[in-house]
């Protein structure tokens, strides 16, 4: 049986996510990949049982997560809580969403009341849960009006199937205007979730401005870009890493031979800085006063120590940011 190490919560930083009561970890944890059949339940048990030991309290889902079965990496993570790590509910913050492709037919994606109400029951049925403490939509639709999509997700809080929502890949303008919607029916918006990391800065573009003015917390995601911006790719592609594995995009966009001369350059910066690539890459996403948390993936209990140690060092000079930003020229 499970038992979390007793000093967890003297590592991890907290930071309030908006102006809410949460307060998450400045760094969480994705099941998006190796939640799936690449890993066993067992290896999938010693990342997450790693993760909570070093104070992280926040583990995000989706409904499509899980390779090769969409719903698998909740399924699985219902195991691990069932089996081992339920307990320790009340601790975590647990996350889900709905948005992409998930069933066939007309209600299966997007931003339909239809559509997230289904999709939350069944993530709940996979998790094993009453409820989710943030159910996000995850990603704007184009043809559903905005109004139906935030009343389907303040309804959802309404019902207690989550105790609070958040909006993923909205951009300045489209979170502005949900976050207005939902704050209209007494729901506030706790947090957006958006792609942000030294190779994709749009947030950058006035989004951390909007949810700074507004409140509202900001997690970002895929902070080491799949994992380009880490060690992993210095000497060629491993065989056990995400690049090698069929189906993903970690290639095509970051692992350009332009991209890999800048990541060979970042590494010398941070060796300097006296820390892993990993560690600056996350520490320089957290400068932002807007960042509530980073969030990671991982495919071992020893990247999450190399990731979390990132806490060691968070302050840049000067001088090195002005670095990065030559080097990512
Ligand atoms: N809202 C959205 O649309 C959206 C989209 C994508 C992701 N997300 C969320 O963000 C989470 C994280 O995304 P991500 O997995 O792309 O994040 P990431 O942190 O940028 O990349 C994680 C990958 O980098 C490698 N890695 C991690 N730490 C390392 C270290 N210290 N040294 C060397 N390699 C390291 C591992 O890959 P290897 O397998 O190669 O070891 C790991 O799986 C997802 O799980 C999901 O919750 C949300």
């Amino acid at each position: 049986m499970y038992q979390a190490a007793k000093d967890r919560y003297e590592k991890m930083e907290y930071k309030r996510c908006g102006r809410s009561g949460i307060l998450l970890p400045k760094v969480s944890l994705g099941l998006w990949q190796n939640f799936g059949l690449e890993k066993t339940l067992d290896e999938q048990k010693a990342i997450l049982f790693r993760a909570f030991d070093l104070g992280i309290t926040h583990f995000d889902l989706a409904n499509n997560y899980g390779h090769p079965a969409r719903g698998l990496a909740e399924e699985n993570f219902g195991k691990i809580l069932k089996e081992d790590m339920g307990r320790y509910r009340d601790e975590m913050i647990i996350s889900t969403k709905a948005g992409y492709d998930m069933w066939e037919g007309p209600y299966g994606e997007w931003g339909s009341r239809k559509y997230l109400i289904a999709s939350l029951d069944q993530s709940l049925r996979r998790l094993g849960l009453d409820y989710v403490d943030i159910f996000y939509h995850h990603r704007p639709d184009p043809d559903t009006p905005l109004e139906e999509t935030m009343t389907a997700l303040a309804d959802i809080v309404r019902q207690g199937k989550a105790l609070y929502v958040g909006i993923s890949n909205y951009s300045r303008e489209q979170a502005q205007k949900a976050i207005e919607m939902l704050k209209s029916m007494n729901v506030p918006c706790l947090i957006e979730q958006p792609r942000y990391n030294m190779f994709e800065r749009t947030p950058e573009e006035g989004l951390f401005k909007t949810l700074w003015e507004n409140g509202v917390g900001c997690i970002c995601y895929s902070p080491l870009a799949q994992g380009a911006l880490t060690d992993r790719y210095l000497h060629g592609i491993p065989e056990d890493s995400r690049a090698a594995r069929k189906g993903t995009t970690i290639g095509e966009r970051y692992l350009t031979e332009l991209r890999l001369q800048q990541i060979r350059h970042l590494d010398e910066l941070a060796k300097r800085r006296g820390q892993t690539l990993a560690q600056m890459a996350l520490a320089w996403v957290l400068r932002e006063n807007a960042v509530t948390s980073v969030l990671i993936g991982a495919s071992s209990p020893a990247q999450l120590e190399d990731n979390v140690a990132c806490l060691n060092h968070l302050e840049f000079t000067a001088k090195e940011l002005e670095e990065i930003d030559e080097i990512l020229k």
